[in-house]
């Protein structure tokens, strides 16, 4: 088997094969392009005039015909009993017929040895189709899945057949390409799905040198076996951090004390958290207009950190104040020095952070909350907005993320900043403040993220979540 396996799935124009050709040149290695081969099978089978329905004919097909396939100057270049058929495969006959092939198992399992016994040849490869994380190298060095909105995933596809000189419409071109997803994510054997441990990347608003950029740090982050870096719990430079929290959270008594005695003290605090969010609600009733969508994205039980922008002080009680399970957040201990605040805060389940340092502590007690099953809220940005822009979120969270065990829940806010803007004393009444929960990051693909990828990629997630909700909300997106 090569030294190094990189496998890229996705579903069908999500920009697998130009990305995975570029990222191929640009590490040096060999490109498999797995669709080529279903495809040439495909051909073959329509030549030969097969009913797409006879399995075993189909199979006779790829056991009698001669194919070939090679990588040449990037290029997969496909060939059946010595012809070369590069172009023809591309056909829309042959793809509309691809699925039959798809779908027969005996063929799956043989191009999948084919694949194998390729990347047996080469010293590194980067291989591309929908199954190859899951199927057919299930120990790939690192697996990616790359995605994108259907429509602009028909927008590519509808440039690319332009070019050609096709004229389908794009209601044409999308319903074709949602009919694919539905028969690659549906048939029994090798389905389109991200294998649990790939890297998932949403190449909506990301131009292809932007996902290749991407991919390229992810497997240079694996090479250099992410040393998670922290300075505060959004900070960038304490690779000591995570050498002291790794040691106290092999031994996991902490964690078990103080589950012990938040059993023994639950009763009372969920009476006075369940008075306290009813409060906040009130108001948040009077004071706002509030949106709130995607609850159901965040989880009922089990550890999760809800990732989010922030506009103004109110946030940690928009993120909140909505869901079911107490959250625990964090402020600068500066908020605790008036007594009457600082109790008001903790009975919320607000950790101290100290400012501008590694505080280690405050680390600890984080993950101990995970640990034990709880949400806990960030703000990545570590400090709130003077524009209302989101900045590029600061890396040290996927250390507590991944301590944690945690999924990660994007949540974005947006009319916070409107409302209560830095330079404000208080915050204008009456204004709209939308919250919307995104799907959720599971806890193991957070595990095989480095802190930089994981920074960069709920960074986009929530300027686009954000743009969509002011597009919805009839408001100027901003640029980025
Ligand atoms: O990626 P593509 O459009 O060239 O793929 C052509 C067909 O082959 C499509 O129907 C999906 C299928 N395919 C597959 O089932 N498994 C793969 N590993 C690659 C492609």
């Amino acid at each position: 088997m090569a030294n190094l396996v990189i496998t890229i799935d996705g579903p069908a124009a999500s920009g697998k094969s130009t990305i995975a050709r570029m990222l191929a040149e640009r590490l040096g290695a060999s490109f498999l392009d797995t669709g080529a081969m279903y495809r040439a099978v495909t051909l073959a089978a329509m030549q030969a005039g097969v009913d797409m329905s006879d399995e075993e004919k189909l199979l006779g097909i790829l056991e009698t015909k001669k194919f070939q396939f090679a990588a040449k100057e990037g290029k997969m270049t496909v060939s059946i009993d010595g012809v070369d058929v590069t172009e023809q495969i591309r056909r829309q006959e042959v793809t509309a017929n691809a699925r039959h092939i798809a779908s027969a198992a005996k063929i799956r399992e043989k191009l999948v040895q084919m694949q194998r016994q390729f990347a047996a040849n080469e010293e590194k490869i980067v291989t591309e189709g929908r199954d190859q994380g899951t199927a057919a190298f299930p120990n790939a060095d690192i697996k990616f899945f790359l995605d994108a909105d259907i429509t602009e995933r028909a927008k590519r596809r509808k440039a690319e057949l332009q070019s050609k000189g096709s004229s389908e419409s794009m209601e044409q071109i999308q319903r074709a390409i949602e009919e694919r997803d539905k028969s690659d994510e549906s048939r029994a054997v090798g389905p389109l799905r991200p294998a649990d441990d790939a890297i998932v990347v949403d190449t909506t608003d990301l131009t292809i040198e932007q996902v290749v950029e991407k991919l390229l740090c992810c497997v240079e982050e694996k090479k250099r076996k992410s040393t998670a870096v922290l300075r505060t719990p959004y900070g960038e430079n304490a690779k000591s951090a995570e050498k002291e929290i790794g040691s106290c959270f092999r031994r996991n008594d902490n964690v078990k004390n103080s589950a012990d005695s938040a059993v023994k003290s639950k009763k009372p605090k969920m009476r006075w958290f369940r008075f306290a969010r009813w409060c906040c609600k009130i108001f948040c009733r009077v004071f706002f207009r509030m949106r709130v969508y995607g609850r159901e994205n965040v989880p009922d039980k089990g550890a999760f950190v809800l990732v989010s922008n922030h506009q103004s002080f109110l946030d940690p009680l928009f993120c909140g104040v909505y869901l079911k399970m107490p959250m625990y957040f964090l402020a600068r201990d500066t908020l605790f020095a008036n007594r009457f605040f600082g109790w008001l805060i903790s009975s919320v389940n607000t950790i101290p952070v100290k400012r501008g340092e590694a505080d280690l502590s405050a680390m600890k007690k984080i993950i101990g909350k995970l640990k034990e099953g709880n949400g806990v809220c960030l703000f990545p940005e570590a400090t709130r907005t003077s524009d209302g822009k989101i900045a590029p979120f600061k890396p040290g969270f996927g250390l507590l993320c991944r301590r944690g065990e945690a999924a990660v829940v994007p949540v974005v806010i947006d009319g916070a900043f409107e409302c209560w803007p830095r330079h404000k004393k208080i915050f204008s009444p009456g204004s709209e403040i939308t919250i919307c929960y995104g799907k959720a990051i599971p806890a193991e693909q957070v595990k095989n993220m480095s802190d930089r990828t994981l920074a960069e990629v709920l960074t986009d997630t929530l300027r686009r979540m954000q743009t969509k909700s002011r597009i919805k909300h009839g408001k100027k997106p901003y640029n980025y």
